[in-house]
């Protein structure tokens, strides 16, 4: 039995307030415990987005009464409210910023709307950017002109882990992220079509991207600060539609992943436990939690299947893949929180980090 500590996953798209029949805070953090996950991190761009003060008390009265898990809840950065998030800012993960094709209502394509949200978002809490390819240039620029801290979501082509690295090498402040849908994924469209032909269920923003661009990250782990589920669950049926909206669940098949890359000698266990812990709490300034860990069999190979598991979305992109390494128990704050696929966190156990 291998014992970790619990993961922290910085990027959890949890749906409610708004869209409960993907998800709720209910089943998000039973995915969570179910993956080894003990804290997760919660995007603002649910319906309504979480911009201000009454919607922050939304998403946390929500997440006060059904959360099993600890947590923290962004604010979405949006064109006239970087007074109000400012002030806000003791009370959330940070700010989200979506410069960036995406999924919901916020988005900034103006640069004069970063501006402000860059000089007044308080340093000590975190920026994170969803910014793609040329915008996270400017993003990384940003970061360069105001000399605070950003962190970029979701990193998943060569052109922008090279230009992390180069940003990290002049001391600009960026630390960045990366998916496993990124890393273990290749598109099966072809480049010249990319964009433009539909993916159906493999809709997922950042899109999924090139063999190429997979080595890269590989090639670069050492300047990959966290892994990152993006967790952005969208029902079987809305995936299977006409229009799918972009999104993988994640969170219940990070561990087995990254445990079996592990195996494979592709990552070492001190990077797993550097990029899914360590580092997360160190950018996000997050608490220890106390008394808490994850007991894995190592050496326990199975198929992942959307039957097991505890999100609401009824669908994996990993369906079939075979993996070794399971998570047998969870201990959050002393408490045993999932045994032999069973939750035994409440509803409720589950407290605000911030
Ligand atoms: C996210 C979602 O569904 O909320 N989708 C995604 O493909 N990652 C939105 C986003 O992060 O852009
Ligand atoms: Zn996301």
């Amino acid at each position: 039995m291998l014992k970790l500590p619990g993961l922290i996953d910085p990027h959890v798209h949890v749906r409610e307030p708004g869209q409960t029949h993907k998800e709720d805070w209910d089943t998000v953090t039973q995915a969570a415990l179910a993956g080894g996950v003990t804290m997760i991190l919660a995007m603002p761009n649910t319906k309504p987005p979480i911009f201000d003060a009454s919607t922050l008390d939304l998403a946390l009265d929500s997440a006060k009464r059904k959360a099993r898990c600890d947590y923290a809840q962004f604010l979405g950065a949006g064109p006239d409210n970087a007074e109000t998030v400012a002030a806000l800012a003791p009370r959330a993960a940070g700010l989200k910023m979506y410069l960036d094709s995406t999924f919901g209502e916020l988005r900034l394509n103006d640069m004069t709307l970063w501006m402000p949200h860059f000089q007044k978002f308080p340093m000590d809490y975190p920026i994170v950017l969803h910014s793609e390819s040329r915008t996270m240039a400017a993003g990384i620029l940003f970061a360069a002109l105001y000399d605070r801290p950003v962190h970029i979501a979701h990193v998943s082509l060569k052109e922008e882990i090279l230009l992390i690295k180069a940003a990290k090498e002049r001391g600009i402040k960026v630390t960045c992220e990366v998916c496993p849908h990124h890393l273990f994924m290749v598109s099966q469209v072809p480049e010249e079509e990319r964009g433009k032909k539909k993916e159906g269920r493999m809709e997922v923003r950042p899109r999924l991207a090139t063999q190429k661009d997979v080595d890269a990250l590989w090639d670069n782990l050492d300047v990959v600060d966290c892994f990152a589920t993006d967790h952005a669950p969208h029902t079987l049926a809305e995936k299977d539609s006409e229009n799918p909206p972009p999104g993988f669940p994640g969170l219940e098949t990070l561990l087995p992943l990254l445990l079996t890359a592990v195996g494979a000698g592709r990552l070492t266990l001190d990077d797993l436990i550097q990029k899914s812990v360590i580092n997360p709490r160190r950018i996000f300034h997050l608490p220890e939690q106390p008394e808490t860990w994850v007991e894995v069999d190592e050496t326990a190979e199975y198929e992942i299947k959307a039957a097991d598991q505890f999100t609401r979305c009824g669908w994996t992109p990993f369906e079939g893949w075979k993996v070794k390494g399971k998570v047998r128990k969870v201990v959050l704050r002393g408490k045993v929180a999932f045994e032999d696929g069973k939750v035994l966190a409440e509803q409720g156990y589950g407290r605000n980090v911030r």
